[in-house]
């Protein structure tokens, strides 16, 4: 049977994944699941630990759950571990999101500065990970969701050496059913073909006779009124992009270009939550109070609809069609991140892009994509190049490549401030930050 590792175990997403399993149960013979999490987490690990034990019992299943705090002893013979931990919990971000707002900057948990701060708390615990699973498990896939996604993903194939390492978003997810729903076609007759990195990727699509409907699909969804259900995400405003520009494109853009692509309406909004104290991350902490307290209910044994306000909703889903793909050589189309290896032309070849994959027993084949457009190229090779940056700054606390970071992120203005906002959120997350 399939021993399931689960690190960031008490997080509020948990009871998804299970639920993901369970609707698998057919094609996962599991055995155990591991939810592992660190002495800041305990109750959290308990709370959702007993709700996946009801949802487990609930659906007839005799699979064992531990909930442990060790997780060197978790990772013994592992055939999956993922990976959904936060590190410094959600008040590290409300920092990462407001110390740059303070000065007028997007602080945006993945693309802005505050996700390089994520990547410099995360990608040592990756390490540290990689190393324990090097010892315990060296057959394992690492299926990671740990945001900053993408650069995780590439510090654990490139840096740390895990080449069995998938990196799973649920946006790409989100676009293939807007696309089939504007377009009226169900998803399965339709082929997609994403590349980009991680909440920076592109799509096209095709219809079963193989016509592209790559620009029916931009009319459909933005060239009328760009309504709610044109953005399922629930952590990002909902401006609207500018159909002109998207046409130009010929590519449908992922919701997080709107941080580039109407950069002025998006930064304008965040100062705006800012200066109410309703950030993304002080809502989510709300929610996620309200989460833990339907948890706690010893009757519920299945997952809440509340659950949907989250913006990673779905993702636990990526997850398992993963694990189950795998353990079953599936070969189902999904987009993963993982090494480019001339999928994408004028990007490294070890670097990590997100696509198009088919996912098989041996991992993920990659879709070809070719070239980019220039009016996307130089953007992602800028933004392949600023994440390397992040990267190799995280990897060896070498401040100027910090600062190299912030000054060409796109989304932080160079120079002075960027100095002063880095210096900021270093001393803010010090004690998570040993490397520097
Ligand atoms: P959270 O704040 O609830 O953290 C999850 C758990 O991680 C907590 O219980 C925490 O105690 C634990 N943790 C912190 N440091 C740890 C460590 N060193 N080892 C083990 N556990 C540790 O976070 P969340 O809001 O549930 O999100 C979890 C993670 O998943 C985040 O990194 C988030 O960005 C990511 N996420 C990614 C996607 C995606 O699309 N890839 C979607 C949703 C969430
Ligand atoms: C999206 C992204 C995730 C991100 C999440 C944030 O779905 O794909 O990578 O973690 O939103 O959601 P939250 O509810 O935490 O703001
Ligand atoms: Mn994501």
């Amino acid at each position: 049977g399939l021993k399931i590792v689960t690190i960031g175990g008490g997080s509020s997403y948990t009871p998804e994944l299970i639920e993901g399993y369970i609707t698998r149960k057919d094609q996962l013979p599991i055995k155990e699941i591991w939810l592992v999490d660190i002495e800041a987490g305990r109750e959290k690990l308990e709370v959702v630990g007993e709700m996946a034990k009801r949802q487990i019992r609930a659906a007839g299943l005799d699979w064992d759950v531990h909930l442990t705090l060790d997780r060197f002893e978790a990772l013994k013979e592992a055939d999956f571990v993922t990976t959904q931990f936060r590190v410094g919990l959600l008040d590290a971000r409300v920092k990462d999101e407001r110390i740059p707002l303070s000065h007028g900057v997007l602080g945006q948990e993945t693309n802005g500065a505050g996700g390089i701060l994520k990547a410099f708390r995360t990608i040592p615990i990756i390490g540290e990970i990689i190393a324990d699973m090097k010892i315990q498990c060296p057959d394992a896939w690492l299926i990671n969701f740990t945001n900053p996604a993408g650069m995780v993903t590439e510090a654990a194939v490139k840096h740390f050496g895990w080449k069995k390492t998938i990196g799973l978003c649920n946006v790409p997810i989100g676009h293939r059913k807007a696309v089939s729903e504007k377009l009226d076609i169900p998803e399965d007759e339709l082929f997609y073909k994403f590349a980009g990195i991680n909440h920076f990727h592109w799509h096209r699509v095709w219809d079963k006779t193989g016509a592209e409907r790559t620009y029916d699909a931009i009319d459909a969804i933005y060239g009328l009124a760009q309504d709610e259900d044109s953005n399922h995400l629930k952590n990002i405003h909902s401006a609207t992009f500018h159909y002109e520009q998207i046409k130009d494109l010929g590519l449908l853009p992922c919701g997080y270009h709107r941080y580039y692509y109407i950069e002025d309406e998006m930064l304008q909004h965040s100062i705006e939550e800012f200066e109410r104290g309703e950030t993304r991350a002080q809502v989510v902490k709300e929610t996620e109070k309200r989460l833990f307290e339907l948890y706690k209910d010893p009757e519920l044994d299945y997952k809440p609809e509340e659950l949907t306000q989250r913006g990673g909703t779905h993702y636990s889903d990526a997850a398992c069609e993963v694990i189950a793909s795998i353990v079953n050589d599936k070969k189902t189309d999904m987009v993963v991140s993982i090494e480019n290896n001339g999928t994408i032309d004028g990007l490294p070849y070890d670097c990590v892009v997100e696509v198009s994959a088919s996912i098989t027993a041996h991992g993920a084949e990659p879709h070809n994509w070719g070239e980019m457009p220039s009016a996307a190229r130089g953007l992602l090779q800028g933004m392949k190049a600023m994440e390397e940056t992040v990267i190799r700054a995280a990897t060896t606390g070498s401040y100027g490549a910090a600062l190299q970071a912030f000054t060409i992120n796109p989304l932080v203005p160079g120079g002075t401030l960027a100095k002063t906002i880095l210096d900021e959120l270093l001393y803010a997350h010090k004690k998570h930050l040993p490397q520097f």
